[in-house]
Parts: C-alpha cells; sequence; structure tokens
C-alpha cells in the first residue's frame, strides 16, 4: 500500500500542482479572502445558496489549496486504518469507487493511493458542472456524473467503495431522506467482500451522534469504522463525548500561506465518519471482541503509565493504562505517536490485560495496532504460557 500521508503523496502533489497552476504562490494573497470566506461557510452554517460556492474560478483554486488536501488526508488515513481490518479485495479487475458530493475529488485521490498499486474505475459526481470540469483535469479516466444526490440512484451491486466527503449533511438535513439514501448506497456496494461505504463528516456534536443513529437503523450492514462493537456509544453522555478521529497533517506551503489569515490550525485534521459494509458482509477484525480498543482520546504520559481514553469491542469506554517500566524508549516513543482513531488488541499476557477501579480502567502491558506485524510464533509461545 502506498503511503498517503506524506505531502509528497501523488494525490497531494496533484492537487497543489493543479491549484498553483491557476494561482502561482506570489498571488496567494489573491486567495487569501475566498479561502477564507469558504471558512466561515463550512464552519458557521451554510447559506442559501450554498451550492454554487464552486462556481467561481478562484473559489475553486482556494478549495484546492486549502480544503481539498485536508480532504485527502482525512479519507487517506480513514481508509488505512478501515482496510487494515478487512480481508484484501478481488483481484483481476479494477475497483470501482464512487465519490458522491465529489468536489475536485480528492476523496478518489486519496484512495488511488491508497489502494494502489490496484487500479481505480472511479465514478465522481456532483452537482456543480465547475467541480466536475476540475474533477476531469485532476483524474485522468475518470467518469463524471451531474446530478443532485437526493435523486440520484447509483446502479445496484456495483461498487467496491463509496465515499461521501463532508457532503452528506449538505445534501441530506432531513433524517428520513438521509436514511433512505444510505440504504441506496449500500445497496450499490457489490457482493464481493470487502465492499464498504464511507462518510466523513465535520467533528462536531450534532454528527457523530448522528451517523451514530444511522447505522443503528442500518443493522443488517457491518459496522467498519469507527466503532468496534454495536452497542449504544458509550461515549455520548460524556462531556466531551464527541467520537471522531484525529490525524496529523503536514500541510503544504500553500494551506500554510492561506490559513496564516484564517488563524486555523492544519496541523492536524479531526472528522466523524462511518463506514459500513454491504448487508451480511464480512466482520472486520476485533469487532465485539472484548481484548480489541479504539483509541477516542490522545495517548498521555501519567505516572510510571501511558494513559488514554478507549473504547473497547465489549461496547465499555474505559481509562486505558501502559506500564511504562517494561518498555523500551522506542516502544514509549511510538505508542505517544499513536493518534484518535487508531484500533489495537491488548498485548502481552494474559494476566497484564486487567480490568480495575470497578472496570473502569483496563490495563495491558502492550497494544498491538492493527497496522503492526501479527504475532510470531515465539509471541504466541509467551501467550499459550500464559495461559497455563
Ligand atoms: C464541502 S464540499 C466537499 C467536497 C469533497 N467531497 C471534499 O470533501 O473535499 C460538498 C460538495 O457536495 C456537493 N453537493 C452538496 N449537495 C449536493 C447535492 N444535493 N447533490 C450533488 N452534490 C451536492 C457540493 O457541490 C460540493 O462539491
Amino acid at each position: 500500500m502506498t503511503r498517503c500521508d506524506e505531502p509528497t503523496a501523488p494525490g497531494l502533489a496533484r492537487l497543489e500542482a493543479w491549484g498553483l497552476a491557476r494561482c502561482p504562490l506570489r498571488d496567494l494573497p489573491r486567495l487569501e479572502p475566498i479561502a477564507a470566506q469558504l471558512t466561515q461557510a463550512f464552519t458557521d452554517g451554510r447559506p442559501a445558496a450554498f451550492h454554487s460556492y464552486l462556481d467561481a474560478a478562484d473559489a475553486l483554486t482556494a478549495y484546492a489549496l486549502t480544503f481539498a488536501p485536508q480532504t485527502y488526508a482525512r479519507v487517506a488515513a480513514a481508509l488505512t486504518g478501515i482496510l487494515a481490518r478487512l480481508p484484501a479485495f478481488p483481484e483481476g479487475r479494477p475497483l470501482r469507487v464512487l465519490d458522491l458530493g465529489c468536489g475536485l475529488g480528492s476523496a478518489t485521490l486519496a484512495a488511488r493511493d491508497c489502494l494502489a498499486p490496484r487500479t481505480l474505475a472511479p465514478t465522481c459526481v456532483d452537482w456543480s458542472a465547475a467541480a466536475l470540469q476540475a474533477v476531469t483535469e485532476l483524474i485522468p479516466g475518470v467518469r463524471t456524473q451531474r446530478a443532485d444526490l437526493r435523486a440520484f440512484v447509483p446502479e445496484r451491486q456495483a461498487y467496491d467503495l463509496i465515499v461521501v466527503s463532508f457532503a452528506f449533511n449538505e445534501a441530506f438535513p432531513d433524517p428520513i431522506a438521509a436514511e433512505a439514501a444510505l440504504r441506496r448506497w449500500v445497496d450499490a456496494l457489490t457482493p464481493d467482500a470487502p465492499a464498504f461505504l464511507l462518510i466523513l463528516e465535520p467533528a462536531d456534536r450534532a454528527n457523530a451522534p448522528r451517523l451514530h443513529a444511522l447505522a443503528r437503523e442500518l443493522a443488517d450492514c457491518p459496522i467498519y469504522a469507527p466503532c468496534p462493537h454495536r452497542a449504544p456509544c458509550p461515549l455520548f453522555p460524556a462531556r466531551d463525548g464527541v467520537c471522531h478521529d484525529v490525524r496529523r497533517f503536514r500541510p503544504a506551503r500553500p494551506l500554510i500561506l492561506l490559513s496564516r489569515k484564517i488563524r486555523r490550525t492544519v496541523s492536524d485534521v479531526k472528522f466523524a465518519l462511518l463506514a459500513l459494509g454491504r448487508p451480511g458482509g464480512p466482520e472486520a477484525e476485533g469487532f465485539g471482541h472484548p481484548d480489541f480498543l479504539r483509541l477516542t482520546g490522545p495517548m498521555d504520559k501519567a505516572k510510571g503509565v501511558l494513559t488514554c481514553r478507549v473504547c473497547m469491542g465489549d461496547g465499555a469506554s474505559r481509562r486505558l493504562e501502559i506500564p511504562v517500566a517494561a518498555l523500551s524508549a522506542e516502544r514509549r516513543h511510538a505508542l505517544l505517536g499513536r493518534q484518535r482513531g487508531d484500533c489495537a488488541w491488548l498485548d502481552g499476557p494474559l494476566d497484564t490485560r486487567k480490568r480495575l477501579v470497578a472496570d473502569t480502567v483496563q490495563r495491558a502491558a502492550d497494544l498491538r495496532f492493527t497496522d503492526e506485524p501479527p504475532p510470531t510464533l515465539d509471541d504466541l509461545d509467551d501467550f499459550a504460557f500464559s495461559i497455563d
């Protein structure tokens, strides 16, 4: 799999080159007010005529240099995590990807890099003709379709991956229409494992519960992200309980320059997400397992332990503690580098995997993240020994 979290990733480089060809670095101040306007519109509610925000040439360019790279980073991070827990896509044919509310197609660019060397047969759908024109310039061989997502019915059982990035709430504020759309989309997934639908939205108090409620309605579809279980979300009752991912991001120069005036941090990306498999599809690795977890907070240092909030496969929210004494400096550093949204198995001998303080604290000697190699035979011997 290609690393798609580097600024040099092919999709990011393509977006930047496309944007700078339309507005070189020295002319970027021209885009500053437009970038600020777009940011305000995205964060402070959307005006009535919001659907035309990508029509002006400079708006598209500002989007390509600011939001599109962040979309790329969000989708690449989400896909990398989900793909690590699923069986491989079928070989011998291009993977069919549908990008709904595609904007500049940056979700498709991320999918293309994450799934390389597999080739994609991508279809991008949006109601903005200007956005679709840009997509054809950015993604060679793409099929585009101009349509209103509320009326768009994709071909049944046709797609390996359907992505809807920061377009779902915009197109489906009404909950009944939202659920019907989700049903249409999961029905458009191929019967081949591990086809899935991925929706990303801003990380706020409304989106995470909304996506969670939709997952409950589609109970016949396996959940691939964010929850490693089907229990009610243990985070919602908590005061800071917005279920979301946070991923470090190394912005390229145009984004740094354009975000100076906006005063927004761009060194990480945050997002709420939902990934559902096709009805009756396979479960993701670790789903429902009491030794499996998802980080729901940052990894921190405390006295003698590394600690982090986690959502467990048994549906509980716990504080995780990993004693540091037995860890090498390198391993501590690696664990501290883990981010909100990463998934892992409790690791180490069974007697170190303890639940403490009325089941609210989970202790483990270490974790094995889903992107780390599976245990070797030696590890399994240790494990067998600890059972005796
Ligand atoms: C915030 S942008 C996100 C674009 C892209 N997916 C991304 O993440 O960078 C929302 C996109 O959804 C499109 N959109 C919103 N409502 C739509 C609808 N009802 N039908 C088709 N496209 C829609 C907009 O034109 C816009 O391109």
